[in-house]
């Protein structure tokens, strides 16, 4: 509370208007005063999530159920770390929840990821080359995976058709690792931005799992066109 004060000022109207923004880029201005006046932030400092991501899949797994006591979890582009946080809670891989099954959670991303206690992290990794690919193999052993989470998201080149291109490459890379790895009646979760090749994907979704769904929750930016596919009931190959 003291550093805000220090920070920032109040305006009458009671948006928080981040102070020493002299010399910063207009952007960069955008972001602080967004990040500033945005309750998620704020909510995951006190509930110590790494980042305000958490609430997206909070909410999702709320409605769906996504992550039970004794699931196996992948999170792909996991840093900085909040959805493999909720994971490891979730899937008990921390035991917090006696008596119940313990889960196992695999994060990767193409950064460094702080380590999380109950997660087996893969930080400067690129999920879509073979060889890291099956450091998770190698780490899920006999286990295959209940839900496979992927908020990856390329770095914005600005050239809206490549940007949305190299999501959709991410996103079958996330789909054949899950088609391969996953245990019947699992889930996947992935991040798209709203596109024409979306609606594609989602198809080719449906020829593997029960039920698909696009999903924009709460918490993701209604200015972002960030969407969610949440596919449930995997039913494998043979359909
Ligand atoms: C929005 S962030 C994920 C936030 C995360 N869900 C959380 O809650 O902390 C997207 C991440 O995807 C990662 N990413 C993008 N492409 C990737 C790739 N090919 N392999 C692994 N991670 C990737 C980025 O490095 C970035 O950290």
């Amino acid at each position: 509370m003291l550093i805000r004060r220090l920070h920032s000022s109040i305006q009458s109207f009671g948006k928080i208007v981040p102070s020493n923004l002299k010399g910063k880029k207009k952007s960069s201005q955008e972001w602080l005063t967004r990040q500033l006046n945005d309750p998620y932030v704020e909510r995951a400092k006190i509930m110590n999530y790494r980042c305000r991501s958490a609430f997206k899949l909070l909410e999702i797994d709320q409605k769906y159920s996504l992550i039970k006591p004794g699931f196996t979890v992948v999170d792909c582009g996991a840093a900085p770390g909040s959805w493999s946080q909720v994971a490891v809670k979730h899937s008990n891989a921390d035991g917090s929840k006696q008596g119940m099954p313990k889960g196992m959670v695999i994060g990767i991303d193409l950064l460094q990821i702080y380590p999380i206690e109950h997660a087996t992290l893969f930080g400067n990794m690129d999920f879509t080359k073979p060889e890291n690919q099956d450091k998770i193999r190698a780490q899920l052993g006999e286990r295959r995976i209940d839900c496979i989470l992927s908020d990856m998201a390329p770095n914005a080149t600005g050239v809206r058709y490549l940007d949305q291109e190299n999501i959709i490459t991410l996103c079958y890379s996330v789909l054949r690792f899950a088609i391969l790895m996953s245990s019947p009646n699992a889930s996947l979760l992935m991040k798209v931005w709203d596109n024409a090749e979306v609606s594609v994907l989602e198809k080719n979704i449906q020829k593997y799992y029960t039920h698909v769904k696009r999903i924009k929750p709460s918490a993701s930016r209604s200015d972002s066109a960030e969407n969610f596919l949440l596919a449930r009931g995997f039913v494998g190959i043979e359909r």
